[in-house]
């Protein structure tokens, strides 16, 4: 009998499958070697508890009782927990932000969901610089849209040509990611003044305002005292979101927000596109319970110096093995070059010697792999021979 599923869904699965087989591939090395001998530098887990901050606010949050505390509310929100994400939109962009610009949503997952159903008619759209988390391209395909990669400079920065030569009458958006997953970098505030710019000028020459999504849940997670420039505040047809998902350990918990420039061109609309979005995917609003804890603990994070300290571990044994790699200046990710031009291949060798990466194919940018620090210093350094020899294998 033909299949009843959907064409589309039984492709996204196929092409997803590599995920798949690399991690039954990692549970089978596991079973057979032990959980210990394995280094899995796969997976972008946090692994550090939630701060103690986060703890007691919700045990506060979690003794609420009365009428509405668990009823359905205004699908942008609780108007306590959008006030306080203003203040820190505001804060982190430079820009007049107020509650009313504010969105709670399941974590940016959620965000870019309703953002993409807000701005896209069918066939438009969204250039991302190459490489980009995976599940973008699933996410812009969820509301009709075409996802357009394009390259990036050689340190992983904004390849402003790429995109201009990009960008045509049917681009709706420009997503960018910074903290980058997987690069590690951080776009600095000249490359992002000079998109402002660019999408300035290329929306008066399409005729529509070209829309700018930053995608920021690494924001945080930043080292040696990088700051992550505003993103608002250099265009403003421009649209935020990000999680707690990293910053305070909690991905589980599927909390974020969106927030939009206070002056948007069609900010009213938009708003309203992006509130009735967040109800009818199904969402209907972030969960009630995280709106309130995370309202209390805006400005706490994990101790960023614990990644930080993994991150110049896993640096020195890449360096010692004679890696090439663009040091992480944020989020917890290496992306190396592959020392083969199969990177799936050059990640088999690395599974030989008991260590699971990704390829970077799965983001888009082939030759290279991506290994997260979400694991302990011990992990990190048990791989170091293996690393070596991996290198040594390639010749
Ligand atoms: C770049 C990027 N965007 C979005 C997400 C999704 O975040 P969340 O699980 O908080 O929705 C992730 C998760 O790893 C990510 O790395």
């Amino acid at each position: 009998m033909a299949t009843s599923l959907s064409t589309k869904m039984l492709g996204f699965m196929e092409r997803a499958s590599w995920i798949r087989k690399m991690f039954e591939e990692g549970a089978r090395l596991k079973k057979e070697h032990g959980e210990e001998a394995v280094c899995d530098f796969s997976l972008g887990n946090p692994d550090l508890l939630p701060p103690r901050e986060f703890q007691s606010a919700l045990k506060e949050a979690a003794a609420l009782e009365g009428p509405g505390v668990h009823g359905y509310m205004p699908n942008a929100g609780i108007p306590e927990a959008r006030e306080k994400v203003a203040q820190v939109v505001a804060r982190d962009h430079q820009v007049s932000c107020s509650a009313d610009d504010v969105l709670l949503t399941c974590g940016a997952a959620g965000g870019l969901n309703i953002i993409f159903k807000a701005l896209l008619n069918p066939g438009e759209e969204v250039i991302v610089p190459r490489p980009f988390f995976v599940e973008y391209g699933f996410y812009v395909d969820n509301h009709g849209g075409r996802l357009v990669p394009v390259s990036s400079a050689e340190d992983f920065g904004l390849d402003l040509s790429a995109i201009e030569g990009a960008i045509g009458p049917s681009t709706k958006a420009i997503l960018i990611n910074s903290p980058n997953n997987p690069s590690g970098a951080v776009y600095p505030a000249d490359q992002l003044r000079a998109l402002g710019e660019l999408l300035e000028a290329k929306s008066r020459e399409v005729g529509h305002a070209i829309y700018l999504v930053s995608d920021e849940p690494y924001r945080r997670l930043v080292f040696d005292g990088v700051e992550v420039p505003p993103v608002l505040a250099n265009y403003r047809n421009s649209i935020v979101t990000t999680s707690f998902s990293k910053d305070l350990s909690i991905p589980g918990e599927r909390i974020g927000y969106v927030a939009v420039h206070p002056e948007a061109e069609e900010r009213q609309a938009l708003l309203g596109a992006l509130t009735l979005a967040n109800r009818i995917l199904g969402y209907v609003n972030a969960p009630a319970l995280m709106q309130r804890v995370v309202a209390r603990c805006m400005d706490v994070s994990v101790d960023v110096s614990v990644y930080q300290r993994r991150r110049d571990l896993f640096a020195s044994i890449l360096r010692d093995a004679g890696y090439t790699f663009s040091m992480p200046r944020g989020a917890f990710y290496f992306f190396p070059k592959s020392p083969l031009e199969d990177d799936a291949e050059f990640v088999r060798i690395l599974q030989e010697q008991l260590i699971l990466a990704v390829p970077g194919s799965g983001f888009g940018q082939p030759g290279y792999f991506r290994i997260a620090f979400c694991v302990g210093e011990e992990v990190i350094e048990r791989s170091r021979e293996g690393f070596a020899k991996a290198l040594e294998k390639c010749g």
